[in-house]
């Protein structure tokens, strides 16, 4: 764990309570075991470590734990009393404590007509009152009866968002291709590198295409810079346009109405949500406006099905039997007691390419924290560096370092079984080679196995044997194997769920406040420091050396590259 800078007098408890101290004691004991030998001692391993849950099967069998790990991991949730944090997360308490603010991403996929309070206001209404100008919106769209400044209908759409404004929409829209809209395109930029959005608008027309300004706070410079980007390239393509035409092709999702209308958003077309919903949770409200564009309301509402029915699922079963808890305190198991830092999501379906990369920042940025709840310094490791790429392509990048690097790391092997293209034998490639990586995994290969196979290879032994220790496999390496039958709105909707209560329960087990994110705001508010020194071209505010070195050279390099183009 790194070693704090800022020494807090007040230490976090967790490693001193009994549940915690009893998995340490545990962990010694257990630490060597093989998984081979677990799933040897006992045949039914897949049927009492497997849960199904509608048309997802989770695996966890292949995880170094035994009964008493699992009952001892249940007994620290237990200790930290997730089922009662639960309820009040569900019940619109101001969990979000640094914030004072209500986290009810839930409420926003609520199917059950329950009413969610926040401040003894039912939010239902409004929730469904924004989903339903969401719905008259996008079918005005959709159907091309939303037209533009020239009398055209819309067929290109860009969402202009960053972090939980962007990563979420974008994934749902790759993750549901098969149900995209045959001729509307969306498209989404993030970068300030005005190279992407230059790329972008290159294969565009000012008439066709219908911009999302998509921000919680609507003050997040990247994306301003974007949206006015995007309005002046509007503006010099358009030629004499007025208000009214800008309306028709600029839309504003924000929490945020007096921004919005600075920027110069007419608020009739701006969508909205709350406070009490995080940026990176927020994919279900209307930040998800470009991907309901994409693939249709009604899809969205499966994909907010499918989220609640994990929700019930979260809140009615008990922690043992629970998706959700169950991969929360694995996590743990491997992050807090065999030190892994790292672990990885491997998706086998290309629809699912930006799962690792919507996961790193739900994770990474809710329990990325080193401070817990009351202020006090966290003696132990807390959330772990999520990471990961499609599974089949990382088999022949980054899979050597899982199979025979020296470090442990944790996986979540994800696939779905039926797809929506299937052609010839690629199916049975693909899924045969995601069965066969967790057992590879798991398995490894002893001396004798790798004997007994150059034998059967016919390769000498005596000549292989400098070759031999590099042929071995440790095996032992966890797995989680997610596998949906088919990834329609619903199943999608389910999984996303499962990975935010996931996260949900290892910050109240590590007794951390998910829901803020405090450690972005210092890089942003240097960035602006040094966006005045570059801009004004004096030096205005102290810095090491290190950054002042690279503020001149940036400064020499450009004055360089203005005065070549002068000549
Ligand atoms: O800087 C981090 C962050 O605040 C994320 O939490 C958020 O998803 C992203 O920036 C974008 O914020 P906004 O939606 O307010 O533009």
């Amino acid at each position: 764990m790194r070693p704090a800078r800022v020494i807090l007098n007040a230490k976090s408890p967790l490693i001193n309570t009994p549940a915690w101290l009893a998995l340490l004691d545990h962990y010694k004991k257990v630490k060597k075991i093989h998984m081979l030998d677990l799933f040897e001692k006992d045949p039914q391993r897949f049927e009492r470590y497997s849960i199904k849950f509608n048309d997802m099967l989770l695996d966890f069998s292949k995880n170094r734990v035994t009964d008493e790990t699992m009952k001892l991991l249940f007994d620290l949730a237990r200790q930290a009393r997730v089922e009662e944090w639960r309820d009040k997360m569900f019940n619109g308490e101001k969990i979000n404590n640094t914030e004072g603010r209500a986290v009810l991403h839930t409420a926003l996929r609520n199917r059950s007509g329950r009413p969610v309070f926040v401040d003894d206001e039912n939010v239902m209404p409004a929730v469904e009152a924004e989903l339903e100008k969401m719905r008259v919106f996008s079918e005005k769209v959709r159907s091309g009866q939303w037209i533009g400044y020239a009398g055209l209908p819309i067929t290109n759409v860009v969402n202009i968002g960053i972090g939980g404004s962007d990563l979420g929409p974008n994934m749902v829209c790759r993750a549901l291709t098969p149900y995209a809209h045959n001729n509307i395109r969306v498209h989404f930029v993030s970068n300030v590198d005005g190279t992407h959005i230059d790329q972008m608008l290159k294969h565009l027309r000012p008439e066709t295409t219908l911009f999302i300004v998509a921000s919680k706070t609507f003050t997040t410079q990247e994306t301003l810079t974007n949206a006015n980007t995007a309005k002046k390239w509007f503006l010099d393509g358009a030629g004499r346009v007025t208000e009214d035409d800008i309306a028709k092709h600029f839309v504003a999702v924000s929490t945020n109405e007096e921004e919005v209308e600075k920027f110069g958003i007419d608020p009739v077309n701006m969508f909205r949500f709350w406070d009490w919903v995080g940026g990176r949770y927020s994919l279900w409200s209307a930040v998800g406006l470009a991907s309901i564009i994409y693939i249709g309301m009604d899809n969205f509402i499966e994909l907010l099905e499918g989220a609640h029915e994990m929700d019930e699922h979260f809140r009615s079963e008990s922690l043992e039997s629970n998706m959700p808890v169950i991969l929360a305190m694995l996590g743990i198991w491997y992050g807090n007691f065999f030190n892994a830092e790292s672990s990885a999501v491997l998706p086998y379906d290309h629809n699912l390419r930006m799962l690792p990369a919507y996961l790193e920042q739900a994770d990474m940025e809710s329990n990325g924290k080193s401070v817990d709840r009351q202020g006090r310094q966290t003696t132990y490791s807390t959330g772990k560096i999520i990471w990961g790429a499609e599974g089949i392509n990382g088999q022949h990048a980054f899979y050597q370092l899982l199979h025979q690097g020296t470090r442990l790391i944790p996986t979540d092997f994800i696939a779905s079984i039926q797809s929506d293209v299937c052609l010839r034998n690629h199916c049975d490639i693909l899924a045969s080679n995601f069965l066969a990586q967790t057992e590879a995994l798991m398995r490894g290969r002893n001396m004798d196995k790798t004997r007994e196979q150059l034998e059967k290879a016919g390769i000498e032994l005596h000549k292989a044997e400098n070759r031999l220790p590099h042929m071995i496999f440790e095996g032992n390496q966890p797995s989680n194997s997610i596998v949906i039958k088919k990834l329609t709105p619903r199943a999608l909707g389910s999984l996303l769920a499962m990975y935010e209560h996931k996260i949900f329960v290892q910050g109240i087990v590590w007794n951390l406040n998910s829901y803020d994110q405090w450690g972005v705001e210092l890089g942003k508010k240097l960035a602006k420091n040094i966006l005045q020194e570059l801009e004004s071209g004096e030096n205005m505010h102290e810095h090491d050396s290190s950054t002042q070195g690279l503020l001149d050279w940036f400064r020499e390099v450009r004055r360089e590259s203005m005065e070549s183009e002068k000549q």
